[in-house]
């Protein structure tokens, strides 16, 4: 059988395209995000992306938060056919509180799309987004957007992103004017000449295209002054930059650059061409024992993200599995090496763009939706039987605590349920000291602290407030000497605390606490990440 299978999944992983757009607040991700969509055919209008989030909105009394912030607290999933290639846009949840769920979009993702503004240029979230995707030396293209306003000179934002973010850019397409005077762009790599139409730009088609700066007709459209401007500036450009070279993108050591305007759909097509052509197909992946490679006729994948409650329609919990390789066909059992049982994959669901529907088949790359009641966690690996386990997906060291306060004592128990169940969502993490029976939250963002509040009251009943602890940060302990654990943990134990896993942390009450802790006890490692495993 799955001789059979095999022709069929290397197929389909190689025309998968699975992506996410980083970017600062306000560069254009929603709007970028919008147009790839409205190219693929998956959406017929633009605004149909700010309308769908609209829409939830009205429907979601959670999502009242994001409406109140002005935010996007959600990451969803967005599948669409490009020229024989289906694409898989992973979207990241925009504000930086809310940095945990991004970096683990980031985990299942092959390569990433970096938005930058072209007046604003390298902004600070897309510095940390950046140093996530050198972690696994993620490919990145670059979009450098709003050219139809005023902006940084084209080679300055190019030195800045080498030395602000430390990657090689090679424009691929370079900007004719800019803001007022922003007549198109050259096609580095094809040597075609864009013209930037108000209005039109759309398509190949609803474009007007020129085969080269030397074609008749150019010079009359963008001026003689600009042309013999932009020659030398492409002298310039030739000689500063580097040629795209596929390899050293694959390696997330270069990124193609592209200049547009995302809201007036200029420059984007290009993109997406080129992107659709070289950006990279599923690749290996590691796990605890050996890598697995996306053609294997068997299904693997892991989960990356766990939402409740997404639409008030269905109040369930959806577990996001990346698919790695294999096949997964509607009603099929995976084994969850995590907890030794089988699970039978029904109602699986996929994310064509506008909606969520029931997946008939996913190949490598795609991403399905698990229904669950709490047998799933962030970092579990499924199978069709082998014990392995994905690794790379970090839970990161809180720095904000919270003690958990009740209004209501009687509801302990549901406030206990609550934030077990939102820390094994990646909301919020959640720590009972050894000592007390205090409850301590944990995030990266103060901004978590209210969406836990709000959650816990919006689905679980329970009104709770927080309230500072002397706590500054936390460590996982690791030590694989029995008796020299046991030893640390009877001294420590007024600093020490279980997470929702029930793995051993250490609290600390101040920075210089912690490197005092760390010198008496060299045999015990104080890990500031936990890989989900
Ligand atoms: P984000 O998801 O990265 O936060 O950015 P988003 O797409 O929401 O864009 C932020 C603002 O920038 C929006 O304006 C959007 O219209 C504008 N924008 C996006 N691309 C371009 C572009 O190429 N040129 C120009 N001039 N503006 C662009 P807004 O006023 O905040 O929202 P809206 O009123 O347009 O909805």
């Amino acid at each position: 059988m799955s001789e059979v299978r095999l022709p069929d999944i290397s197929i389909e992983a190689a025309r998968r395209r699975t992506f996410a757009i980083i970017s600062h607040p306000d560069a254009g991700k929603t709007t970028l995000t919008e147009k790839l969509l409205l190219f693929g055919g998956a959406i017929q209008m633009a605004g149909s992306v700010k309308g769908r989030k609209a829409a939830r909105h009205a429907t979601s009394d959670w999502m009242a938060l994001e409406k109140e912030r002005g935010i996007s607290v959600t990451s969803s999933v967005m599948q669409f056919p490009y020229e024989g290639r289906i694409v898989n846009l992973l979207d990241t949840p925009g504000h930086a509180d809310f940095g945990e769920d991004t970096y683990r979009v980031l985990t299942a993702v092959d390569s990433a799309l970096m938005v930058i503004d072209v007046a604003k240029g390298v902004e600070e979230r897309t510095i940390k987004l950046m140093e996530v995707c050198r972690l696994r030396d993620t490919p990145i293209m670059t979009f450098v957007n709003k050219l139809d306003r005023e902006g940084k000179d084209p080679i300055e934002l190019l030195d800045e992103i080498e030395s602000v973010l430390g990657i090689q850019c090679a424009p691929v397409t370079w900007p004719i004017g800019m803001g007022q005077r922003l007549k198109g762009v050259v096609h580095l790599v094809t040597g075609e000449v864009h013209l930037y139409e108000p209005g039109r730009n759309f398509t190949r088609q609803d474009s007007t295209i020129f085969p080269s700066l030397d074609a008749p007709g150019v010079e009359e459209r963008i001026g003689a002054d600009m042309l013999a401007e932009l020659r030398d500036q492409l002298e310039l450009v030739q000689g500063a930059s580097h040629p795209f070279n596929r390899e050293a993108y694959l390696e997330g050591m270069q990124s193609p650059v592209f200049f547009g305007s995302g809201v007036n759909n200029f420059g984007v097509q290009p993109l997406l061409d080129f992107f659709v052509e070289h950006a990279p197909s599923p690749q290996a992946r590691a796990t605890t024992t050996r890598l697995v490679e996306a053609a294997e006729p068997r299904l693997t994948g892991f989960v990356f993200k766990i939402q409740a409650n997404m639409d008030p329609m269905h109040r369930d919990r959806v577990a996001f599995m990346r698919v790695c390789s294999g096949k997964f066909e509607a009603g099929m059992k995976a084994y969850h090496p995590r907890t030794g049982k089988e699970l039978k994959l029904a109602n699986a669901l996929t994310f064509m763009a506008s909606d969520r529907e029931i997946a008939e088949s996913a190949f490598p790359g795609d991403v399905i939706g698990i229904h669950n009641h709490g047998t799933i966690s962030i970092g579990d690996t499924f199978t069709e039987g082998e014990k392995i386990s994905f690794t790379g997906i970090p839970n990161f060291a809180p720095e904000l605590f919270r003690r958990a306060r009740l209004r209501d004592p009687l509801k302990l128990k549901q406030l206990q349920k609550g934030l077990a169940q939102l820390s094994e969502e990646g909301a919020t993490q959640f720590f009972r000291p050894l000592m007390s029976n205090d409850l301590i939250l944990g995030a990266v963002g103060v901004l978590q602290f209210d969406v836990v509040a709000y959650r816990l009251k919006d689905e679980y009943g329970v009104e709770a407030s927080f309230e500072q602890v002397a706590v500054a940060t936390a460590r996982w302990i690791k030590c694989d000497d029995a008796k020299k654990l046991e030893e640390f943990r009877e001294k420590n134990a007024m600093n020490l605390a279980l997470d929702a896993a029930g793995h051993l942390v250490y609290l600390a009450p101040t920075r210089v606490n912690l490197q005092l802790a760390q010198e008496r006890a060299p045999a015990v490692e104080f890990l500031a990440t936990r890989e989900h495993a």
